[in-house]
């Protein structure tokens, strides 16, 4: 499924969409480059999770942890030089843990997310516009 947003505040709404429908377990995996607008829709994730704390990029930090109706971890694997930096993160409890995992730059660890990792890739159109496309999505409508 693909859907185009034409500026940051609808990324955020759809992100609010998709928070709202996540159950736990949910492992979100981003895709896109720089300013793609992954920590743009991890907003509106965490905001249709009923977490109301400002989410900031996790680029330094590597992982967030944010409390709603379920707990949100929010990782950027920009900086890791490889996998075995993601295991030793501590990722697997997050991962399989009773919360929703949102992981920026996932495209780098691929490999070591669940196979029923949902799936965003963001890819900026012109301008505003963000083409969003959403694979692998379990739940209803979007
Ligand atoms: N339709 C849109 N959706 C999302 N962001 C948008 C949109 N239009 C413009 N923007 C702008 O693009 C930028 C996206 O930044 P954001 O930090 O969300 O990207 P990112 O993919 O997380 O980048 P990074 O790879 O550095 O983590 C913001 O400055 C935002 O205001
Ligand atoms: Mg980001």
């Amino acid at each position: 499924m693909t859907f185009v947003t034409h500026s940051s505040d609808e990324t955020i709404a759809f992100g609010k969409k998709i928070g709202s429908q996540l159950e736990k377990g949910a492992v979100l995996a981003l895709q896109g480059t720089l300013a793609a607008g992954k920590t743009t829709i991890t907003k509106g994730i965490a905001a249709g999770l009923g977490i109301d704390e400002n989410i900031t990029s996790p680029t330094f930090t590597l992982i967030s942890e944010y409390y709603g109706r379920l707990p949100l971890y929010h990782m950027d694997v920009y900086r890791l030089d490889s996998g075995e930096d993601f295991v030793n993160l501590g990722t697997d409890e997050m991962l399989y843990g009773d919360g929703v995992c949102v992981i920026e730059w996932s495209e780098k660890v691929m490999d070591l997310l669940p196979p029923y990792s949902i799936i965003i890739k963001m890819e900026a159109d012109k301008d505003n516009d963000r083409l969003i496309t959403v694979e692998n999505w379990p739940y209803g409508e979007l």
